[in-house]
């Protein structure tokens, strides 16, 4: 039997892993998933979308890892996206069969643009496809969610009455898309307002939003849902996803833990009740939000709300001055609340293995002993170079060590010679998936571009670098350099990050990191994936 979670709080649904994925560029293999995913349950998340098990074996495989791994007793529900077929819900029923607790997500267009021109059929016949396949996935699972797609410019009478066929059917959250970012938060709430006063059984489903970025708008129609009845968010860490995005779970947990006097009683509550609106332990929001940057290659923006890296600096004198004197002068948060801690010294030359491993276990890291001893060789190399290391270095070091990318070449060695009456030239060697070690050279209009066409020489696969990125981890001339890229082959994206004192060889690492990717990726030939919206 499937129990309704109580409506005085907010669930957070978490699509990183499906709709996020979906970025261009993002693209992550079934380890890194599990790394994240492992997070998220950390973070608190009720429910993980895991993937869209239909669309290709990797997605399976790794809706299924998760189901096994993480979903397990006192974990999230796992969650698997399926449209409205019977192979789609099938593949998803199987993905999920692992999970303590399943939910298959299955969605059909409702807009009449999609129906006449995606979907090429009446809304007669979406209102029982609609039906038929919510049932066939409750016979699965107790836990069904239904999406109408587009919901945002569909006609609402329509959508009433597809709901209403979902929720009798057997779907226990109905979930409302705003799937091209299309509506304004006075509309979106009105919808979420609608749907509330004209399905007749609503009352036995939670109200779900879905949406997308491509206004700026996704978080604030959200909220408007939450004043208007929804009591599901789906949403992304750093608001990744496909276009402009989908909502940030970031900023809408901390408008809510934020402004929970506000809030509250449009859940019922007293105006002044300190319980959290959401499960989410807000201490693991940067943390979440740098793995999933690093692992995805999707910088964050510095002016980023919550985590952007200016989102909690103070430039301006008079703003300085203020928060001396008092920190609510110009802070609405702490920078402690999102586990943004003060850049801690805390290990050097001298600290062992022990130390090493205690401080990543309180810095919420479990590594494996192999990740674990790469993790300290790099540690060791670091201390040498730089006196203090501080919890951003190690965070940096472990993110770098824990990137499951399969190591097909491995860069062995990088020389480059530059200066202002130099050619730039760069010597690379590389160890080749079949275990040869080749020498090539080049010059360029920079180290980095030498660096590059060397790598190119011997790799030999074509591709066009499209970004390239670097950023400091803490301040300082002896700082951590981390180098993200992207590069395009095919019209496929792919990124790359490492770090590194040396940024030079930091790029190098990117680079080899991305090709690293797009080689896999080669090798696999994957099936054509089914990507969604
Ligand atoms: O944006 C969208 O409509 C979606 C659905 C599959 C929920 O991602
Ligand atoms: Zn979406």
């Amino acid at each position: 039997m499937s129990t309704k979670p109580s409506q005085d709080r907010i669930i957070i649904f978490d699509t990183t892993l499906r709709d996020g994925e979906q970025a261009p560029g993002a693209a992550l293999n079934i380890d890194e998933k599990l790394t994240i995913a492992r997070q998220l349950a950390r973070l608190g998340v009720d429910v993980i979308e895991a993937g869209f098990p239909y669309s290709s074996p990797g997605d399976f495989e790794a809706v299924q890892k998760i189901a096994e791994t993480v979903g397990i007793e006192g974990g999230p529900i796992i969650c698997g996206l399926a449209r409205t077929t019977k192979q789609d819900i099938q593949a998803a029923a199987e993905a999920l069969k692992p999970a303590a607790r399943p939910r298959i997500h299955t969605f059909i267009a409702t807009s009449d643009i999609h129906l006449e021109y995606k979907l090429k059929k009446t809304r007669k016949e979406v209102l029982a496809i609609a039906e038929e396949m919510v049932a066939f996935a409750k016979s699965f699972v107790d836990d069904v969610e239904f999406s109408p797609e587009d919901a945002g410019r569909s006609d609402p009478e329509f959508l009433y009455e597809v709901l209403e066929r979902a929720i009798a059917a057997g779907a226990t959250t109905v979930n409302i898309p705003d799937t091209v970012g299309y509506t304004t938060p006075a509309e979106f709430g009105a919808l979420i307002r609608g749907i509330k006063e004209n399905v007749p059984n609503i009352d036995q489903a939670i109200i779900s939003v879905h949406g997308h970025n491509d206004l700026g708008l996704a978080v604030a129609n959200f909220l408007e849902a939450v004043k208007n009845g929804a009591r599901q968010l789906e949403c992304t860490v750093n608001g990744i996803g496909e276009r402009a995005g989908n909502a940030a779970m970031e900023e809408l947990v901390m408008a809510l833990h934020v402004r929970r006097q506000y809030f509250n009683p449009f859940l019922g509550r007293p105006v002044d009740s300190e319980a959290p609106l959401t499960n989410i332990d807000t201490r693991q929001i940067y943390k979440t939000s740098r793995l999933v940057s690093n692992l995805t290659g999707m910088l964050v923006q510095p002016n980023k709300a919550i985590v952007g890296a200016n989102a909690f600096a103070h430039e301006s004198g008079i703003h300085q001055d203020g928060v001396l004197k008092n920190r609510l002068t110009y802070e609405i948060m702490d920078a402690q609340s999102i586990g943004l801690t003060d850049n801690q010294i805390v290990l050097g030359k001298l600290s062992g293995r022990n130390a090493f491993r205690s401080r990543l276990r309180e810095l919420g890291f479990e590594l494996s002993e192999q990740e674990l001893n790469k993790a300290f060789v790099r540690f060791k190399e670091l201390a040498d170079k730089k006196k203090e290391v501080t919890d951003w270095d190690l965070e940096s070091i472990v993110n770098d060590e824990i990137q499951q990318t399969p190591e097909l070449f491995r860069l062995e060695l990088v020389q480059v010679s530059c200066g202002n009456h130099a050619c730039p030239t760069a010597t690379v060697t590389l160890r080749t998936p079949d275990g040869q070690e080749l020498t090539d050279a080049a010059t360029g209009t920079g180290p980095v571009d030498a660096v590059y066409k060397a790598i190119n020489r011997v790799v030999n696969v074509p591709n066009q670098l499209i970004e390239f990125s670097v950023q400091s981890v803490t301040a300082g001339i002896d700082a951590i350099g981390e180098v993200t890229i992207r590069l395009r082959h095919h019209e496929r994206i792919y990124s790359g990050h490492a770090a590194n004192t040396d940024i030079i060889v930091a790029s190098a690492h990117a680079y080899v990191n991305a090709l690293n990717r797009l080689y896999a990726a080669l090798q696999r030939q994957e099936n054509e994936a089914v990507v969604v919206s």
